[in-house]
Parts: C-alpha cells; sequence; structure tokens
C-alpha cells in the first residue's frame, strides 16, 4: 500500500445516522432524522460547488447518542457537536465548517 497526497486538506463532517432498534429502547440520531441531514448536506456541498475539499459522511453511532437530533463531527478538528436534524441547523453547520476551513 502506497500514501497518496492530496493537493489540498480536505474537511469533513461526520454526521451520526444510526438506526437503532426501537426495541432497545434507546434513541438514536437515526430515528431523530439524522438521514434528511446528510441528504440536505451533500446536496448542498455539491450544488455550491464544494465537492471534494468538503466531505460529508454518514457514520453508525459515535456512541454519544441524544434522545433529539443529532451528533455531527468535523475533522480534523475533531470537534463533535450535538445538532438538530432540520435544513436551518444543516445550513450553520456547512458555514462553520467552511468558516473553519478559511483560515488554511
Ligand atoms: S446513535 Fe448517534 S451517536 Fe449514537
Amino acid at each position: 500500500m502506497k500514501p497518496v497526497k492530496k493537493p489540498y486538506e480536505i474537511r469533513q463532517l461526520l454526521v451520526c445516522a444510526n438506526l437503532r432498534d426501537p426495541v432497545t429502547g434507546k434513541a438514536s440520531c437515526g430515528q431523530n432524522g439524522a438521514q434528511a441531514l446528510v441528504d440536505q448536506l451533500k446536496k448542498t456541498v455539491k450544488e455550491r460547488g464544494l465537492k471534494g475539499r468538503y466531505v460529508v459522511t454518514k457514520t453508525g453511532c459515535l456512541d454519544i447518542c441524544p434522545d433529539k437530533g443529532c451528533i455531527v463531527g468535523f475533522q480534523p478538528e475533531g470537534e463533535f457537536f450535538h445538532s438538530e436534524c432540520t435544513p436551518e441547523a444543516g445550513e450553520v453547520l456547512l458555514a462553520r465548517l467552511v468558516a473553519s476551513g478559511a483560515s488554511e
């Protein structure tokens, strides 16, 4: 295996969309609408020509499991946030992700 270097840094938005069986009685981001947030973020990144430099990644459980909303992580910062799963929240997250990379 040979390492590959990209000519620019990729910023990544991790969105937990784990869908846990309701029988467990434990909440999950997937039950709270995270898939819609993932879809919206991916669509917005593509529409704004940010694809490649900004990546939206759907993940499994990040082991934080909120009762409402979903867990979102920024990479490479390693910061995690509890977010609503609304289009408005998606706009805020994307703006913050882009701003976090603006100083590079
Ligand atoms: S289900 Fe999303 S963090 Fe656990």
